[in-house]
């Protein structure tokens, strides 16, 4: 029977990222993945992210901003170019190359560093002795393996709405939202969350009439909501996306002509009929298969593996990390994880910092945030400093066509220390970079505001926002 210091269940961002990790600590690892490729005829490393998510979601973004782009914008640059057709098959080839390639090369990772990689369903067994036995169960063709450590890094799924059963034809999940091979003309989303704004942006800019309902009343609860506001007038207002906030879907009816939803918003019944649905209202752990009740691994009440700070569970040396436990359901923070566990299990003291881990929504503009949010601070009554500064008047964002939005930093009123970044504007998702860093070094916005910044980049709104920070703004 093998056995392995370390054994990782799951190949995502977490577990691939664990497994590399303990290898170049000099553990013997294996990682066991169950993941297919879109064909289902091949294994697929890489998780949700590479698979059905962060990448392939990335890759519509770009390929619909070029669509637009072509469309609207390089007109005022003198560009004529006539856009006569889409080609969404072309667009998801395009997409479905870029997965490959990134889950392909997990593999090599893999070999490069010494990493077993064993393709199948992996579930406890049970113990013997110190090891704890996993059984990886390819097809139906089982072998036990035995290891010191256990890393659970089996990810999420999409939370079901049960009256609304995804068939991937007309219902979709994020998997059926990613595969589209024609524009819809009707697209409806339920839930105006992540996945909403961002498979609606795709959709919509490549023509499609987009409605979103959204049951909460508030849009983008978890976003400062200076962002928020001004992310709802720009996508509402200049993008046309409709979004209906504080709606209750009544049901949903998946016929031949399409999908209808009957809703009430604000007590009036509504019906809205569309071409293709998109369910997407958050994501719910995966523990199934992994028999975790069969040796006693603890979950919360809303299913996540519990553990502590440390993303040890509640059995000895089994460990959780990413979508499957608490915190934000976001790749780089698995990895983080997934490096942190190995470093633990190495016997060293990593750092994890949950109020330094970014969020990013690659909507356009983008909109990107670390720390906290004011309306957070208020709430815990910490009297903060804010400088805020436009892209409106910045050099950079005016040549490339992007001048929408506001960076924000807030800052504690006694010390200056950075306590939240929030940006939406041109390459936020870049941008917020320098607030990580920042924040991690516990930099104050006068900090930034003496760093010089070059000339004309974006990263000057930063700066700007700095400078206002400490009421000297020099250009606002
Ligand atoms: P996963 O990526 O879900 O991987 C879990 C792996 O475990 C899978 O390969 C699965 O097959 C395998 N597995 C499960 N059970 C077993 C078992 N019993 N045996 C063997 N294998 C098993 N996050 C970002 O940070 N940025 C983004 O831009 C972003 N975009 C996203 C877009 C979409 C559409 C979606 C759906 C998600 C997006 N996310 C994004 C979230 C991100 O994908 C997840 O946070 C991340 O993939 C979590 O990593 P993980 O390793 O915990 O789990
Ligand atoms: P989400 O949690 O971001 O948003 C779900 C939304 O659906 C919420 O606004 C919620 O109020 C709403 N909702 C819930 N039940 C509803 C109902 N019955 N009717 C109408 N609305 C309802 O979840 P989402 O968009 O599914 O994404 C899942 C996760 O994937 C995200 O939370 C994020 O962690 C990750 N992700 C990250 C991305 C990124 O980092 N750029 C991109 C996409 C996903």
């Amino acid at each position: 029977m093998s056995q392995f210091d370390v054994v990782v269940i799951g190949a995502g961002p977490g577990g691939y990222v664990a497994a590399i990790r303990a290898a170049q600590l000099g553990f013997k690892t294996a990682c066991i993945d169950a993941g297919v490729n879109k064909a289902g005829d091949a294994p697929a490393l890489g998780g949700t992210c590479l698979n059905v998510g962060c990448i392939p979601s990335k890759a519509l973004l770009q390929s619909s901003e070029n669509y637009h782009a072509a469309q609207h914008d390089f007109a005022e640059h003198g560009i004529d170019v006539s856009v006569n057709a889409f080609d969404a098959k072309k667009m998801i080839a395009r997409k479905d190359g870029i997965v490959t390639k990134l889950t392909s090369g997990i593999g090599f990772l893999f070999k490069k560093n010494k990493v077993e990689s064993l393709f199948g369903k992996g579930s406890f067994v049970g113990k013997n002795g110190d090891l704890w036995q996993i059984e990886v169960d390819n097809n139906g063709t089982k072998q036990v393996i035995e290891a010191k450590h256990v890393i659970v890094a089996t990810g999420s799924v999409p939370r079901p709405l049960p009256i609304a059963p995804v068939d991937n034809i007309n219902i979709l999940d994020n998997e059926g939202a990613l595969n589209l091979n024609a524009v819809p003309a009707r697209l409806g989303v339920i839930g105006s969350g992540v996945i909403g704004l961002e498979m609606g942006s795709v959709w919509k800019r490549l023509g499609s009439e987009v409605t979103i309902l959204e049951a909460a009343p508030a849009f983008m609860a978890a976003a400062d909501q200076q962002v928020a506001k001004e992310a709802f007038k720009i996508f509402t207002k200049e993008q046309g996306l409709k979004i209906e906030l504080g709606v209750a879907i009544e049901s949903v009816n998946n016929g031949k002509g399409g999908v209808t939803v009957k809703y009430a918003v604000n007590g009036e019944q509504r019906s809205e009929a569309f071409d293709k649905l998109i369910v997407a209202i958050g994501r719910v752990p995966n523990t199934a298969g992994l028999n975790a009740e069969a040796v006693g691994l603890e979950k919360d009440e809303r299913g996540f593996i519990k553990v502590d700070d440390d993303c040890r569970t509640n059995l000895p040396n089994v460990w959780a990390i990413g979508d499957v436990v608490r915190g934000p359901m976001l790749a780089h923070k698995a990895s983080e994880e997934g490096v942190i566990v190995a470093e633990r299990i190495d016997g060293q003291l990593p750092h994890f910092d949950f109020n330094t881990v970014p969020w990013v929504i690659y909507t356009h503009p983008e909109i990107a945030w670390v720390g906290k949010t004011e309306e957070q601070l208020k709430a815990e009554g910490v009297a903060y400093k804010k400088g805020q500064s436009g892209f409106a008047a910045n050099g950079r964002a005016l040549g490339l066509g992007a001048a929408q939005g506001f960076v924000k930093i807030l800052s504690a009123a006694d010390s200056d220390r950075i306590l939240g970044v929030h940006i939406i504007g041109p390459m936020a998702s870049e941008l917020i970079a320098e607030a990580v860093v920042s924040m991690e070094f516990s930099a104050s916005a006068e900090d930034i505001g003496r760093i010089i910044h070059a000339h004309p980049t974006l990263s000057e709104v930063l700066h700007e926002a700095a400078l206002a920070a400490d009421k000297r703004a020099l250009h606002g």
